[in-house]
């Protein structure tokens, strides 16, 4: 077992860290008050191939592995969960998905922009009545000739705005239930596609999240990804690697809640004393940093069971349930070091917890994952 990370992944890191202080961080606030897509953060980062990471040059993306992925994620997520939701659900909801299970016209036509971030891709499964219970999609698409119109609406989708195309998982054959599920590409203006009202959110407030709706929108059967029918094994062998994304997510906002925490703890005084000297702060920093390094170490785990072919389904449910979970441990625990001063926007630590709660909720809840890991737990006993 080796503990170092390569000199690839070593510079991959500090590139996206500096990225991040440089590029995101100036906007981070202001963008959170306002709710403001970050359009030239997202454009830069398309040329510093942090959109395409895991993807063949061939097609546009940085052919780099998981783990390089997971460090990047976690250097941008701790300085903007906004943008790194933005980032995690291009690279691997999307572009690993096309990368995969994609046919050669899919990859050359719709890939290659992907990848490269000269377009925005979004992932579509969830429905008003179909979240956590996925297979249960309403939305249809009805073979017509060589095209299939769909119909029906999504829900919670993030890039849903500001993305050029849309992987739409829809019913193909319902008497087949989920080996009847079968996913789309679909092109923003594509006509009957419309982009609804953009959600109000309590945290990743600059990332972009909305519904959709489709009526009679024709799709050429070209765009199907994989086949008819694997629509729904494709969403869910997708979902696996967006787990690992999301919870890097999850870990870059406990990091910036642990620095933030030693920080303030080390300026601040009460009792004739700076803060930091006192157990009861101390006791808490201990438990933040044995908690991020934990869900850092899960997640490296999953990336590197992923970058070596292994099966990492339950790896990947393990890392996020945990580093989702300590992520809002970990910001709540920043806000209680910091007393008032925390529960104010000048702190950043409130925006950390509000950005770290949904991490327990999409990309599968946190009690999907423990139903994904006691599944696969059960599968190993005879
Ligand atoms: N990996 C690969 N395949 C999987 C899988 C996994 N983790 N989980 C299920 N499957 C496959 C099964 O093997 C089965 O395939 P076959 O029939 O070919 O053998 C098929 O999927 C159906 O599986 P189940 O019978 O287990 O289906 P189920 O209805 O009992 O439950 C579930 C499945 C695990 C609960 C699933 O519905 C699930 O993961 N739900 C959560 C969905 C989710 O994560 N939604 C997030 C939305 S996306 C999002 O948030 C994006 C965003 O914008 C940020």
């Amino acid at each position: 077992m080796n503990f170092e990370f390569t000199e690839e992944q070593i510079m991959i890191q500090q590139m996206a860290r500096d990225f991040a202080h440089a590029e995101i961080a100036p906007s981070a606030v202001e963008r959170d008050l306002t709710g403001e897509f970050p359009h030239e953060i997202i454009a830069k980062m398309g040329e510093l191939g942090l959109m395409g990471m895991m993807v063949s040059p061939d097609y546009g993306g940085a052919g780099l592995d998981t783990v390089s992925y997971v460090l990047a994620m976690a250097e941008i997520s701790k300085v903007d969960a906004s943008v790194g939701v933005i980032m995690s659900v291009n690279n691997s909801l999307v572009c690993w998905g096309l990368e995969h299970y994609g046919s050669d016209y899919v990859k050359e036509k719709y890939l290659t922009e992907l990848a490269s971030g000269r377009k925005l891709g979004a992932f579509c499964l969830s429905e008003p009545e179909a979240g956590s219970d996925a297979t249960n999609q309403n939305t249809t698409a009805d073979k017509d000739g060589d095209h299939y119109l769909i119909n029906g609406m999504k829900n919670w989708i993030t890039n849903g705005k500001n993305a050029d195309y849309y992987l739409v998982v829809a019913q193909t054959d319902r008497a087949k239930a989920h080996k009847g599920i079968t996913t789309f590409i679909v092109e923003k203006g594509m006509p009957g596609f419309e982009q609804a009202k953009k959600e109000d959110k309590l945290g990743i407030r600059s990332s972009d999240t909305c519904s959709l709706s489709f009526e009679n929108v024709r799709v050429p059967k070209e765009n199907i990804v994989w086949e008819e029918g694997k629509g729904f094994n494709f969403a869910m062998a997708t979902l696996n690697g967006g787990r690992i994304g999301i919870a890097a997510q999850a870990l870059g906002i406990a990091e910036a809640s642990l620095e933030a925490a030693l920080k303030y703890s080390k300026q601040r005084k009460s009792f004739g004393t700076e803060i930091i000297n006192h157990q009861a702060i101390q006791f808490k920093l201990a438990d933040m940093a044995v908690k991020v390094d934990a869900a850092r170490l899960l997640i490296l785990q999953a990336a590197a069971m992923k970058d070596a072919g292994r099966p990492f389904v339950k790896e990947a449910a393990m890392a996020k349930l945990y580093a989702s979970k300590i992520a809002v441990d970990c910001a709540l625990e920043a806000i209680q070091v910091h007393g008032g001063y925390g529960y104010v926007r000048e702190y950043l630590v409130e925006r950390f917890l509000r950005d770290a709660k949904i991490t327990e909720i999409y990309e599968g809840t946190s009690e999907i994952q423990k139903i994904v890991i006691a599944r696969e737990l059960l599968k190993s006993v005879s």
